[in-house]
This record gives structure tokens, sequence and C-alpha cells, in this order.
């Protein structure tokens, strides 16, 4: 939450910050601001809105020159998103400013120490807050602002990533990050600061991330020093090469990241079985497994941990384990799990998905099974990110960078590779026949043709959504394996459209929400020709008797729903196990279109951000 940019080196710093908030919008956007040197004083300019809002405004308010220089684009924690809530934040001195993502927790025992000591706050954030406090500890302790910043982190309760200069000492831009991820690109004789590495990756691919607790002190001409914030010992700073490239994250002709990310699948799907399904010699190959097979094989249960998309993606893998490789799984939203004093055992493998690997949540909850001696194993999108280094181990799911803030790729992909390790761990037990094993082989191969036919049904549902586009309420309904797809399809379209869904289980339709059916109300039901099709049908015939309106995602060349329905829309045929993976595509193109038809900001819905690095 929060995007983070600095810039200090030869070049102009603005049209760097601007471009790389740009690309970090998906972070946040309530508000975003910039602050630079421009050889004499120091320029700030800030405004409630977007980067695009920021760039009208410092058009008007400062003269862009400078080549040192912060950015922010803020998801708001606290205070309201407002100009003066914004980031930068200045010190009473005027001489210290900030960029901050995270939350300070106990902000206000320390501000009312700095009220009571003179300060006064312009606005209601904790990041004034703390740039005073550091202000406070230059004075008081009379040190360098690196030490100032390093006396007065460790006075703090929370999680940050943050950037700091002095308008005095401008050739020097202190950083640090604890629980919010960090980047510095370096190139030649200057360097990048950024959330990831997006922002700098058309600059430079030498990278170095901060790892938690923390800081840097970045010099321009005489380089970085990293240090740890608790004991100040000096860190090695580690440069990795990075792999990913600027078209990867570029919209390539789309009119949104999202519907981008949704056309991608096929190829992102690929990407993630590629080199571990092995079909030709029938084996699954994934490192992360074959050197912990003996704490898979001998654990008691695997506890899956994660938050919204990638809890749904969860929840299939629930059906996936334990349907193939029999063995117990338990479901947990990450942020129930982690203050609920759960039964964790040394037995016990913890699975953490996360695209962003960042979430907050879920890395507390890795931290907790660890703590308690389970084995953790990680399912993550970006590579390197915190919760890819926090577990003992894990697979990417190589989706490749995921803007669009609705999450599409990403589940596709996570199922992708849980339903390989469920596979492999299958067949390491035996719970599964060779042929089924070869079959399964097949069948996942085929899935990105399928998906791209899938994907051809779009202008089919965006029809479709110009019929629902209005209503107010949705309903989702699928059984076994499409249940928790029902879930998804319900979060896709409340996210991006706002339109108010629920997801269930078809057969609980009769325990409560069937009260909620009319003629108004239309009902999504994924009714495909394995897994139940009957006793879906049957709830099928419940909800037209009650006049629902209903939109069954089938089996292609079904008959029986099509007679019943108001609308189908048709995936290819596939082995139960796997149907999440097409009868997830339409409901993303329905609530993709329909969040367009009304106008919404589907890349950047109100209210969220991409990656929830607070709690
Ligand atoms: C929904 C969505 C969110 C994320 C959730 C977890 O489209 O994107 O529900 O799935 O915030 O994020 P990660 O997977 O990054 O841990």
């Amino acid at each position: 939450m929060c995007g983070i940019v600095g810039y200090i080196g030869p070049r102009e710093a603005y049209p760097i910050i601007v471009e790389g908030l740009k690309r970090l919008e998906y972070r946040g956007y309530d508000s975003a601001g910039i602050a630079l040197f421009d050889g004499k004083d120091l320029k700030v300019s800030k405004t409630k809105g977007k980067v695009a809002d920021l760039e009208t405004r410092s058009e008007k308010e400062i003269t862009k020159y400078g080549s040192v220089g912060i950015g922010h684009t803020r998801w708001a924690t606290h205070g309201v998103p407002n100009d003066v809530n914004s980031h930068p934040h200045i010190s009473n001195s005027g001489e210290l400013v900030i960029i901050h993502n995270g939350i300070i927790e106990n902000y206000e025992s320390l501000k009312k120490e700095l009220i009571s000591r003179g300060y006064t706050f312009k606005s209601d954030t904790d990041t004034e807050v703390l740039i005073n406090l550091i202000e406070d500890v230059k004075k008081q302790e009379n040190v360098k602002l690196g030490k100032a910043v390093q006396i007065a982190l460790n006075q703090v309760v929370g999680a940050y990533a943050i950037a700091v200069f002095d308008k005095n000492k401008p050739e020097e831009i202190v950083i640090a990050r604890l629980g919010s991820p960090l980047a510095i690109g370096v190139g030649e004789d200057e360097f990048f600061i950024a959330s990831d590495a997006s922002p700098f990756l058309e600059y430079t691919k030498n990278a170095i991330y901060l790892e938690d607790e923390e800081m840097a002190i970045i010099r321009f001409h005489k380089g970085i020093k990293i240090r740890k914030i608790k004991d100040d010992s000096l860190v090695d700073p580690y440069i990795q090469k990075l792999q990913i490239n600027l078209e990867q994250i570029e919209k390539g002709g789309f009119d949104h990241f999202m519907l981008k990310e949704i056309h991608e699948q096929p190829k992102a799907i690929t990407d993630t079985y590629r080199g571990r399904l092995l079909r030709h010699e029938a084996i699954i190959k994934m490192a992360g497994i074959e050197d912990n097979m003996k704490k898979f094989l001998n654990a008691d249960r695997i506890i899956i941990v994660a938050c919204g998309t990638s809890w749904h993606a969860g929840l299939v893998a629930e059906y996936i384990f334990e349907d193939l490789a029999r063995v117990p799984v338990e479901v947990e939203y990450a942020s129930e799990f982690r203050y609920r004093n759960p039964i964790i055992t040394e037995k016990d493998v913890l699975i953490a998905i996360s695209q962003s690997g960042e979430t907050a949540d879920t890395l507390a909850a890795i931290k907790l099974a660890k703590s308690k001696g389970a084995f953790v194993f990680g399912v993550c999108n970006v590579v390197g990110s915190s919760i890819a280094r926090e577990t003992h181990a894990g697979a990417y799911t190589h989706a490749g960078p995921e803007i669009g803030v609705a999450s599409t790729k990403a589940f596709t992909t996570q199922i992708t590779v849980l339903t390989l390790i469920a596979l492999r761990l299958a067949r390491a037990k035996g719970t599964i026949s060779s042929s089924d094993f070869r079959h399964h082989l097949l069948e996942l191969e085929m899935i990105p043709k399928k998906v791209e036919e899938a994907l051809k049904s779009d202008k089919h549902i965006q029809k479709i959504s110009e019929t629902y586009k209005d209503t107010s309420n949705f309903l989702y309904l699928g059984r076994g394996y499409n249940f928790p797809v029902a879930l998804e399809g319900a979060l896709k379209l409340k996210e991006i459209s706002y339109i108010h869904a629920e997801g269930y289980p078809a057969a609980e339709m009769k325990h409560g929400p069937i009260a909620l059916i009319d003629e108004n109300m239309p009902i999504v039901v994924i009714a495909t020709k394995k897994g139940h099709y009957e006793k879906v049908v049957s709830n099928i015939q419940e909800i037209k008797s009650r006049k629902g309106k209903i939109i069954g995602i089938v089996t292609e060349g079904d008959v029986q729903v099509k007679e019943l329905a108001d609308h189908v829309i048709e995936v290819p045929e596939t082995l139960e196990s796997l149907s999440p993976l097409l009868t997830t595509i339409p409901l993303q193109l329905l609530s993709y279109h329909i969040a367009v038809m009304l106008g919404k900001n589907v890349d950047q819905p109100r209210n969220l951000a991409k990656s929830v690095t607070v709690e």
C-alpha cells in the first residue's frame, strides 16, 4: 500500500519520479506528491487524487528542476485522503522531508510527546509525526540524518518503508524498511528508490532489495551503505540482476491492464507449468517439493493461509489436495489465523499463497507457523518478495507482473501450481493411479488452449453485461470445485463495479439466499458437465420457479441448462478438478465489461490497493 519513488543522480528527477509513480499507482491512488531539491531549495507539490492530478498541480506550483527527489502515491490509513494528508511531509523546521508506506502504530503517544516539546502538526498522519521525531532526535542528539533516522525508528512500533532527505544535505537520501517493500535501482553513479522495480526498469536492471529492519544511506558519487536498524551492524549489499522487461508491465494495446491480464492467462498458465509438467516422462518436477518431500509426506495436515482471491485459490486447492493426495487440508484467512491462537505442530505443513508476496496478514501467519515449528511453503508471484523470502521453500507462479488491482492471472496460475503440487504428492503417496496421473497431465497441458477458447466468448459476454449492468445485486452459485469460483466471481464483480454480489455453494441457496430471488435478481450458476451436474440443474429449476434471471456457465454442447437459463456461456470440457481454470474466465470478463460499461476505473477501483502491507 502506497508507492514510493526516489532518485539521486545526474538526471532530472521529476520525470523519473512521476513516471515511476504512475507505475506504482496500483499500490494506492488516494493522493500523490513529490519533493524536489532544485539546487537552492526544497520544492513540494502534493494533491488529493491521482498522479495525473499531481502533474497538473505541480505544473503551476513548482519549478520541476532538480536531480534529487522523492515521490509518493498514497493509500490512506491515518487521515482522510486530502491535500494536507498527502505525502511528502515536512518537519517543523522545513528542513527534512519524508515519504512513508506503512503505519506507525504508536504515533499518538509520540505525537503527544512532540507537542509537549513545542512541535505543531498540520496533518492527521502518522508520517508527519515520524519526520518530526527524526528532526527532534537529530537536534537533541546532535547527530547526522542517518543516525537520527535510526534512533527514531528504534522508538517506533509499526511498519514502514520510508525515504527521507535533508534540504541542507541534498546529496544523500536515507531509506529504511520494516514490513513494507523497498528496492534500490543501482545505475552508473545514480540511484533509484522504489516500492518495486518497475519505476527504474528502463534505467537499470541491477537492484538491491532491502530486508526488514535494514536501512540504507544513499549518497551521490559515494554509493550505498546498508545497516541493521537495531544493532547498527553493516550489511553487504547484494545486487540482483532483474529478469523482467518494461513491455511486461505495459498495456500492450489493451484498454486496461485487467483485460490484458485476463488475455494473458493461456501464456501465464503455460509459463507456470513449463519445465515442471513433463508429460512425456510422466513426471512433475518441482524443486521446492522434491527437496522437502519428507515434510509433505509426513505431514498430518496441510494448512493453507491467504487473503482475498488467493484465499479462493486456497479453497480450490483444498478440494484438489484432499481429492487427489488424500491429505487433510484446512484453509484459513491469514488475518483470522494469526490472531486466534491456532493449534500448529511440527507435523503441519503451512502453504501461504500470495500474488504480491507482501500481504501483511499472510506474512504474519507465516511467522507464527514458523515459530511453532511448522514447515512453511510459499506460492508467490513476485520474485524476491517478503513472503518468498520468509518461507522455508516455495514455488513461484511465473504469471508475470499483475498490475490490475483485481487479481485474474494470479488466481489461475496459483491454482495451476497447487494442482501440480497435489498431483506430485498424489504420485508420491500412491493415491493416484499411473493412468489417472497421465490423464491429469495431459488435461492440464491442454488448459491454455481451452482458456483461449473460453476467451472467445468475450463479445457474447459483453452483450450479457449490457443487460445486467444496472442491477444492484448478483448471486453466484457453484458446487464442489466450482464453489470457490462462485466466490471469486462475486468478489471480482464487487471490487470493480461496486455492485453487491455474493457467492454461495449452490445447495446452500435454500438455507437463506433463496429469499432474495425475484425477477430482478441475476444469478450466475456454474453448471459444468462434470461435478454434480444434475444437482446443479435442480438448483437452477428452483431459481427458475422463482423467476430469477439465470446466467449459466456450462460445458460446450450443453442442452439441459440451455433450456432453463436466460443465457449460457460455454467453456470447453475438462476434468472436474481442472474446471475452475476455465469457469473463472467468463466470470472475469463479465465483471470487467460491467465495470467498463458503468464507467468505473477498472484497474484502480476505489479504496483498494494491489499490495496490502497493512493488517
Ligand atoms: C482481489 C485481490 C485481493 C488479493 C488479496 C491478497 O482481486 O486482488 O483480494 O487477492 O489482497 O493479495 P496477495 O495475493 O498479494 O496476498
